[in-house]
């Protein structure tokens, strides 16, 4: 790759923000986050078969005293994959470096990141699909042979160096695995996809971060609030904290099962997670195009949200929990989506009854 004199490629920036699940969450919000987010393999509840296997690589790489193959981790927002990358760190004695790819639109960016690592540190890349074609360039050596090749300078007076690096571990997290390069993809060891969580797991989930932030709640609470919180265990911690607010001002502090369902039905989260977006999501494929298929593109214009969000936030959930399929010719609402909105069943127009 090659520098300009000031050692700054021009990059179009592209002016995309990262999507949050959460945008209006608190500082407060962001402290209790820190508290409640598991710090070991043993906190961590969910997602063992990866467990199992990043445990053994970091055994291995203990006992040959070398670094961490290079690790993908994929999968819907809010699973843990930032989280999973900071336990590795701890559980290999090792730091960890956080950023995320549209921090790195300049080539010193990355470059710079790069050189600062110590032997055996992780680097986490948070949306590494949005990396751009330079900094990909520039990670292709640092991750096979630890080297940086730089090149200054113009035409005549081109130089080219080659830059020694530590051996460092690159945690990759992406929700899109199929939009990584096919030669990024390949230059990671191991590639893990995040599941999303069983009730019972959610449920583990939410009783553990409920001690933590010294909430008293009942079993059947837990489990009404692991059943709307989209198999998510981001959403699981945030719910609990309206629910716990819920239950300090209506209640006696204690959350039931009557305290969650309240403060979900008010923040409109229905019995299965789904909140006014999803549900509107729904009704446009259902009421406008007669259950689909019809092309993210008019849905997005329909909702009012860009695909990006569509894509990589409302429809892995719907899609995982049977509310829609995805076809070559776009999306289709499912019998069970218009079950659940309580509207009658209908196929390319056809009206169909209930039993
Ligand atoms: N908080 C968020 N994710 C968690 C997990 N997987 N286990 C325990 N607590 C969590």
């Amino acid at each position: 790759m090659i520098l300009d004199d000031n050692d700054n490629i021009k990059h179009k920036a592209k002016n995309i923000k990262p999507i949050e699940l959460n945008s209006n969450e608190t500082e407060l919000d962001r402290s209790y986050d820190r508290n409640i987010r598991p710090k070991t393999f043993d906190e961590y509840i969910g997602q063992e078969s990866i467990k199992e296997t990043l445990k053994i690589s970091i055994e291995a790489s203990k006992k040959r005293n070398s670094s961490l193959d290079h690790i993908l981790l994929y999968g819907p927002p809010g699973l843990g994959k930032t989280t999973l990358a900071t336990i590795i760190a701890k559980e290999s004695n090792v730091d960890i470096k956080i950023t995320s790819a549209p921090a790195l639109e300049r080539p010193r960016d990355i470059i710079g990141i790069l050189m600062s690592l110590k032997e055996g540190e992780i680097l986490f890349i948070d949306e590494i699909h949005r990396l751009n074609k330079v900094a990909e360039e520039i990670l292709y050596p640092a991750m096979e042979d630890f080297t940086l090749d730089l090149t200054t300078g113009k035409s005549q007076t081109v130089k080219t160096m080659r830059v020694p690096l530590k051996k460092f571990t690159l945690i990759g997290a992406t929700t899109k695995a199929g939009a990584l390069s096919g030669p990024l993809r390949d230059r990671f060891g191991v590639i893990h996809r995040l599941e999303f969580y069983t009730e019972d797991e959610l449920s583990k989930v939410i009783k553990r971060s409920a001690k933590i932030l010294n909430f008293k709640i009942n079993d059947d609470a837990a489990d009404e609030i692991s059943r709307r919180s989209r198999s998510t265990p981001r959403i699981a911690n945030r719910l609990i904290k309206r629910a716990g607010d819920w239950a300090l001002v209506k209640g006696d502090g204690i959350i039931t099962k009557q305290n969650a369902k309240d403060a979900l039905d008010s923040l409109n989260i229905d019995s299965k997670g789904l909140d006014v977006t999803d549900r509107e999501f729904l009704k446009i494929i259902i009421n406008n195009y007669s259950g689909g298929p019809v092309g993210i593109e008019t849905i997005a214009v329909a909702l009012g949200e860009d695909i990006r969000t569509i894509e990589d936030v409302i429809e892995p959930y719907l899609l995982q929990s049977g509310f829609i399929q995805r076809t070559q010719r776009g999306r289709v609402a499912t019998k069970k989506a218009y079950e659940h909105l309580n509207i009658k069943y209908t196929q390319n127009g056809q009206i169909s009854f209930f039993d």
